[in-house]
């Protein structure tokens, strides 16, 4: 048996095929075609936003969403994070600077962040960790006291919301992954939620060379453009999105139920006003070595759990950040199991009482 940590749901050949022969019949491939166009509006319904930006991938929307901000400076980031949120914090000609996390939530610390204010503080960006919400109230409240903005990596976060409202509509930018790892994906690609307009339209404007017209340019730009494939692959998935949604949240509810009670290991818990979406069974409390121990054992039959997020973004060399022991402590020790839309209650139970043993 192989149990991989996750497994991309793909819909049906014959939905993508059909999309597939509208693209042949368009003979348009990419650059904003009708399916990037669809897709985009679909989405945004689907989602509960007025506009989504579709890019190629969570990394390039962060890059974008960066360009919005006065070139150089310093931006107060979370360590507990996948290496491409200060990475591109970093790759954007910004200094990351780490403030720690809050212990029960992971995601950025607000104190710990005011801290780190200086007059170079261009934004502050945080990830809300696993999909569950970064806490926007106070995040949101300190980026308006000192006058920058707030963005979210918000890589996880399809379909999630908090009092019933998207968690993408939550500060000034948010950027969503639509990678094959995540609950919804289109293989690569990745979408930008801007609760103003303009950044908006300055993010369409940064994904196409800057392009301000056929031959009009307002400003720099890349290619962060996705294409109709992607598109048409994302188009045959949205049908399925609510079933994948339900469907992870009661694996998750399973995972929680069946390991909720061992001792020593610690739960996230989904705040109440969270409809969450499933995207990860983080496992936390144990000590590095025990952890590690497991995550041996599960692999030796055939499970893959993955240590997700580690290292501590702070301990990266070139990143040169402060230290952030209740993120390092976290990234040490913590590790995901798998979980995907097709993984069986069996399996569940198998991985389930695998740990319990191992604990
Ligand atoms: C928290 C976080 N941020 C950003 C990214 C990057 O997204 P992408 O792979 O779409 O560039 C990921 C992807 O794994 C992620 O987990």
């Amino acid at each position: 048996m192989r149990i991989p940590h996750s497994k991309p749901f793909l819909p049906p050949d014959e939905d993508y095929a059909a999309l597939i022969r509208e693209i042949r019949e368009n003979g348009w491939l990419t650059n904003h075609g009708p399916l990037v166009q669809r897709f985009e509006k679909e989405a945004a319904e689907f989602l509960g936003v007025p506009r989504i930006s579709f890019l190629s991938s969570g990394t390039s929307g962060l890059q974008c969403a960066l360009r919005t901000l006065p070139r150089g400076g310093e931006i107060i980031t979370t360590p507990f994070s996948y290496v491409a949120t200060a990475g591109t914090v970093y790759w954007e000609g910004f200094t990351p600077v780490f403030a720690d996390i809050d212990p029960n939530t992971l995601c950025l610390c607000p104190e710990k962040a005011e801290e780190k204010f200086t007059p170079n503080t261009r934004a502050v960006l945080a990830t809300h960790v696993y999909g569950l919400p970064a806490d926007t109230r106070a995040l949101g409240a300190l980026a308006r006291d000192r006058g920058v903005p707030v963005m979210y990596d918000a890589a996880h976060c399809f379909g999630v919301k908090t009092n019933g409202k998207s968690l993408l509509a939550e500060g000034d930018i948010s950027i969503l992954s639509t990678h094959a790892t995540k609950v919804f994906h289109t293989a690569n690609g990745g979408m930008a939620v801007c609760a103003n307009p303009e950044d908006q339209d300055r993010i369409d404007r940064f994904r196409n060379f800057g392009h301000d017209g056929p031959n009009r340019f307002d400003g720099p730009g890349i290619n962060a453009k996705n294409s109709e494939f992607h598109a048409a692959l994302g188009l045959a998935m949205l049908p399925y999105a609510g079933e994948i949604l339900d469907r992870r949240r009661a694996q998750w509810k399973r995972y929680a139920d069946l390991l909720g009670d061992v001792p020593g290991i610690r739960i996230l818990s989904i705040p109440e006003n969270t409809e969450h979406n499933g995207a990860y069974f983080p496992l936390l409390g144990l000590s590095p070595e025990r952890a590690g121990k497991i995550i041996d054992a599960l692999a030796a039959a055939g499970i893959e759990a993955r240590r997700y997020f580690s290292p501590s973004l702070n301990k990266i060399d070139y990143m040169k950040g402060d230290a952030c022991p209740i993120s390092e402590a976290a990234a040490d020790s913590v590790f995901c199991l798998p979980l995907y839309h097709t993984l069986s209650a069996d399996s569940q139970e198998e991985i389930a009482e695998r740990v319990r043993k191992l604990i």
